[in-house]
């Protein structure tokens, strides 16, 4: 028995985190996977969940499937669950992008306020899933998607005693981008990468084993190998920086190193065609139209424009590695534990570490180069504060934390945007 629970199972991405487990059902053989979803994701569930039922059939695997809305039914003796929750859904992301962009300030998911405010929505949910774990399954492994990804890793790791990794698609989009330019297979291209979740750099690049790190550096500056997301504003790094930074940056860099232009453009999209969370809402309402189709057996090709695309090929050989005790090297989000000097021991980083079936052990890094050293470590003491507000709910913690964010101007909007925050997410955030 391999027993695979999804929390937030209604999501629009389960078709994708399925494709996963079939094509790696032989190494992989989940026998039952469970569907689990709150109350109001209930219609989506099912929606959803006639699709997966029907990719499980046409592939013809021994996987039995289950929808609830009783998470603890589902978490009894389960040996991996995995979090895609949205607490509020995509009307509470559109709140969170919407408010700090009134002041001017980045209105984005996970980057600035808005990952903020997702983080005290989601982390006191997450604790009590893990309060549950603890009782229900205490040797299953959590991998979590729940964006923050970082910051929800370190409040599991800091407030419970489940077993943890926090997953992210970007490093994944980063090689499939090296692989890209040069034209050769996914599987071929290895890179050294370290950061925080969203805030992550490759330095060392290698091709089936040789470093094309100077030639893929030098073709980013001219401006090909470019990283992208489907998420995040496509704005060009100027030249002369990129051949200065002399690494390859996760795109989401961008908000930081061009934020004044990022901003202006966040305000001219969301005066044009909504804010990337309106915009995905329509992108959902889209795919639950073609998952309501019982002629549809697979995951449609429009998934590939949510920023999420391909996360189960992280998400699925991750959990394949645990299980086989496959000892190979994935970026996964884990406690920095000494892999690098220049961040507390208790941080969650998103680094390269050896998964094996006692988990993530991270490959020493050593001191963060001084060109981003200063970034990393002032967002990291933003995930600390925001993980402190999150779990004590102390008005204080929160106003520090918003403050103490690079991408806040000044502490008069950090205490605006706070209070709007507060306001607005009465409903979700039972610890204020
Ligand atoms: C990227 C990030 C994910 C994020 C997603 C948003 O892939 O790595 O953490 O959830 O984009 O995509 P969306 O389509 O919802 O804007």
């Amino acid at each position: 028995k391999l027993k695979v629970v999804t929390l937030g199972g209604g999501s629009s991405y389960t078709p994708e985190l399925l494709d996963g487990f079939i094509k790696r059902h032989k190494e992989l053989p989940v026998t039952e996977y469970w569907l689990v979803d709150v109350e109001a994701g209930k219609e989506k569930l099912e929606s959803v969940g006639g699709l997966i039922q029907r990719m499980v059939k046409k592939a013809g695997i021994n996987m039995t499937v289950h929808l609830t809305t009783q998470r603890r039914d589902a978490l009894k003796d389960a040996d991996f669950v995995t979090t895609q929750i949205r607490v509020g859904q995509l009307d509470a992301r559109i709140q969170d992008e919407k408010i700090p962009l009134k002041y001017g300030v980045l209105g984005q998911e996970t980057t600035g306020p808005g990952g903020f405010m997702k983080a005290q929505r989601t982390i006191p949910v997450l604790l009590d899933v893990c309060k549950d774990m603890e009782e229900l399954c205490p040797d299953a492994w959590l991998i979590n998607f729940t964006n923050p990804a970082g910051i929800v890793t370190e409040a599991i790791e800091k407030h419970s005693a489940i077993k943890s990794l926090g997953i992210c698609s970007g490093a994944n989009s980063m090689m499939m981008d090296v692989a890209k330019t040069y034209n050769v297979d996914r599987k071929s291209i290895s890179a050294r990468i370290m950061g925080l979740n969203h805030l992550i750099f490759a330095d060392q690049i290698m091709l089936d084993g040789k470093d094309i790190s100077a030639d893929f550096f030098a073709r980013l500056a001219e401006g090909t190998g470019n990283h992208t997301l489907k998420n995040v504003p496509d704005l060009g790094l100027p030249r002369e920086f990129v051949k200065a930074l002399n690494f390859y940056p996760l795109s989401y860099l961008k908000y930081f190193w061009l934020n004044r232009e990022m901003v202006e453009k966040e305000i001219e999209e969301m005066n044009q065609g909504g804010t990337r969370g309106e915009r995905s809402k329509a992108i959902e309402k889209q795919l639950f139209e073609l998952y309501n189709d019982p002629a549809l057996c697979e995951k449609p090709k429009a998934l590939e424009s949510r920023g999420g695309a391909w996360y189960s090929d992280t998400a699925c050989s991750i959990i394949s590695a645990i299980y086989n005790n496959k000892k190979e090297i994935h970026v996964v989000n884990t406690l920095n534990n000494g892999t690098t000097r220049d961040l507390p021991d208790a941080s969650v980083i998103e680094t390269n570490a050896v998964i094996d079936k006692q988990g993530a052990h991270p490959i020493t890094y050593g001191p963060l180069p001084a060109r981003v050293r200063g970034l990393i470590q002032s967002v990291k003491a933003f995930e600390e504060l925001t993980v402190e507000a999150a779990v004590t709910g102390n008005y204080h913690t929160a106003l520090l934390a918003l403050a103490s964010h690079p991408l806040v101007p000044s502490v008069i909007i950090a205490e605006k945007i706070l209070n709007d925050y507060l306001a607005a997410n009465r409903d979700f955030l039972p610890q204020f």
